[in-house]
């Protein structure tokens, strides 16, 4: 918003248009910097100035042409300081609309995202959990920036892992103990399975003819694979249902099996298919890639060419514009291969498939590998952090009504903030106890904040979202006000910075400044007081709607909801 007056402002004395300023403009790190700045060291060379000249000529031009904004010039920057008042309510009103902060940047553009993607008979794990949760945030911010997006997910429903589960299974499993405990019966048998392989290699070959029967249809087979399937989805539901995180579409991997000999087909005409010891192939020296394969040795189907499959049916099935794969960067190399391969078919549109990687986390110090049967149950997790936010509402506020319920809402958004607060290439080591803390760069700590601010306002008993009252910008003329209206103004412009980039971090960390900003504020002087007038007490609370506003707007962005009570 205020580059976008600054653009406007500035635009005509550089000879470009504002929309061509504006990504030149800047918000600076400090405070003394002004509200906007422009660096003027590009202009430097076509004006044959130096910055600090060209920086103090348009100075004057602007404070000569009105007393809005105070211009100045230091060090070869522009410098904007915003003086006018309306400038003030306009913010902190438009701050209070529902949708405050949407645009459509998006419009036409249809995006399909791909993410969680477990794979059934394994445990859903805290990799899946990051994908859920990084995926799931960048869905609802694409659609707050007008994009049309539909959600998939890419089950891992398929593959040789169902010929080693159907071996295990008839060998040493019972379908009392897969119906009691789906995941953990599929993985002390998945687990089983990998210790007896080692003196018993016979067992590897087995699975694969399994897993060939089932790619050949055989009934036996099939209803043994659906079983499994159900099964884990029951349990898969159920950790959707908790993160409350929904899918336009349940497509795994099987979903695609009758769209693989297409694929298959057109790859050979196209002369691309090449024998390799006796597996198929697609060469990618040239991209200085491995070959990527493409069918096994016994005509068995692999996770490439399934993804192949699925390329294909999400641009002409789906029409896809855009398709985001939210998936560990330690596949990086296989969605390397896949869309080399969809070039090399021809497809130009495989530029538009972009992998959006992440980094490892642990959940304090431990990793997981499902061979070893190591793993950090999510349910467990969240079950650890709900636990200990009970507990801490129990000794800040044990009177809270629907504790338990609280309680749910600040531990699992304490995981899903604990993980999108990091730049999502990274690797985290989660800390339960340090993410739901309700201080620090946390959560919980927005959360409350929220909460502060909704209790403010039932005590104040004004009701300031009515619209009723006119906030009167001159009541908002303190330092710390100022500095909240500033990051509330840059709410749109994070919205499709986080497009930009695929990074839900952008919103978290917006939200962690704007807190700070507000509790600032909030901390700076009481705002309800006897010898206040009415105006001077509206209009500060319509600041502090607007940011319960937008962070719970924020919050829910990132898949978070907000009590109004903690
Ligand atoms: N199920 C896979 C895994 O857990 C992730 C699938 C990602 N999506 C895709 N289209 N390959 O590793």
């Amino acid at each position: 918003m205020l580059i976008n007056i600054a653009a406007q402002l500035i635009a005509p004395h550089v000879g470009l248009s504002p929309s061509e300023l504006s990504p030149r403009l800047e918000y600076p790190p400090q405070k003394e910097m002004g509200d906007v700045s422009l660096p003027c060291f590009t202009f430097a060379r076509e004006l044959k100035q130096s910055p600090q000249k060209i920086a103090g000529e348009i100075a004057e031009r602007i404070n000569a042409s009105q007393t809005d904004i105070v211009a100045s010039a230091t060090g070869g920057y522009l410098n904007l300081n915003f003086k006018s008042v309306k400038l003030k309510s306009d913010i902190a009103s438009a701050a209070s609309q529902v949708n405050y902060g949407h645009s459509s940047i998006g419009m036409g553009k249809r995006v399909v995202v791909d993410m969680s993607s477990p794979n059934i008979a394994k445990p859903f794990g805290i990799g899946h959990l990051r994908s859920t949760m990084i995926g799931n945030a960048l869905v609802n911010i694409y659609r707050a920036t007008g994009h049309e997006v539909i959600n998939v997910n890419h089950l891992g429903d398929w593959g040789t892992q169902f010929g080693k589960l159907i071996v295990a299974y008839q060998r040493w499993g019972t379908q009392d103990a897969l119906e009691r405990e789906p995941i953990k019966e599929s993985l002390r048998l998945y687990v089983k399975f990998h210790e007896e392989t080692e003196n018993h290699q016979e067992l590897e070959d087995e699975a694969r003819e399994a897993f060939v029967k089932l790619e050949q249809g055989d009934p036996e087979t099939l209803d043994l694979w659906r079983f499994f399937v159900d099964e884990s989805m029951k349990e898969f539901r159920r950790v959707y249902a908790r993160l409350d995180v929904s899918f336009d579409h349940f497509t795994g991997e099987s979903f695609y099996n009758d769209k693989i000999d297409p694929v298959v087909h057109q790859l050979r005409e196209l002369s691309l298919l090449e024998e390799d010891e006796g597996a198929q192939i697609v060469r990618l020296d040239d991209q200085g890639l491995p070959p990527c394969l493409i069918l096994k040795k016994d005509g068995s189907t692999i996770y490439a060419v399934r993804d192949l499959a699925t390329a294909l049916y999400r641009k002409q099935a789906l029409h896809a514009d855009i398709v985001l794969y939210v998936v560990g960067s330690e596949q990086s190399l296989h969605f390397q291969q896949v869309f080399s391969v969809l070039h090399k078919m021809g497809f130009d549109w495989a530029g538009q498939y972009q992998h959006v990687p992440f980094g490892l986390m642990t959940v304090n110090g431990k990793k997981m590998s499902t061979r070893k049967g190591k793993v950090v149950f999510l349910e467990e997790v969240l079950d650890e952090a709900v636990q200990r936010a009970l507990q801490i509402i129990n000794e800040k506020n044990s009177e809270l009504p629907n504790k338990e319920q609280v309680a749910e809402a600040v531990g699992v958004g304490a995981i899903i903030f604990g993980d999108l607060k990091h730049h999502r290439q990274l690797s985290v080591d989660f800390n339960l106890e340090d993410a739901v803390s309700f201080d620090g760069e946390t959560g919980p700590y927005l959360q409350y904040t929220h909460a502060r601010i909704c209790t403010l306002l039932r005590r104040g008993n004004y009701d300031v979202l009515s619209g009723k009252y006119s906030i009167d910008g001159s009541h908002l003329s303190s330092e710390s006000s100022w500095e909240c209206l500033k990051t509330l103004s840059r709410y749109e412009s994070v919205l499709q910075e986080a497009v930009k980039e695929n990074e839900p971090f952008s919103v978290a960390r917006f939200l962690l400044d704007l807190a700070k900003d507000f509790n600032r504020f909030y901390n700076s002087g009481k705002i309800i007081t006897d010898d206040a007038d009415e105006a001077e007490i509206l209009s500060k609370l319509s600041l502090a709607a607007a940011v319960a506003n937008v962070l719970k707007h924020g919050l829910s962005l990132l898949g978070i909801k907000a009590p109004e009570e903690m």
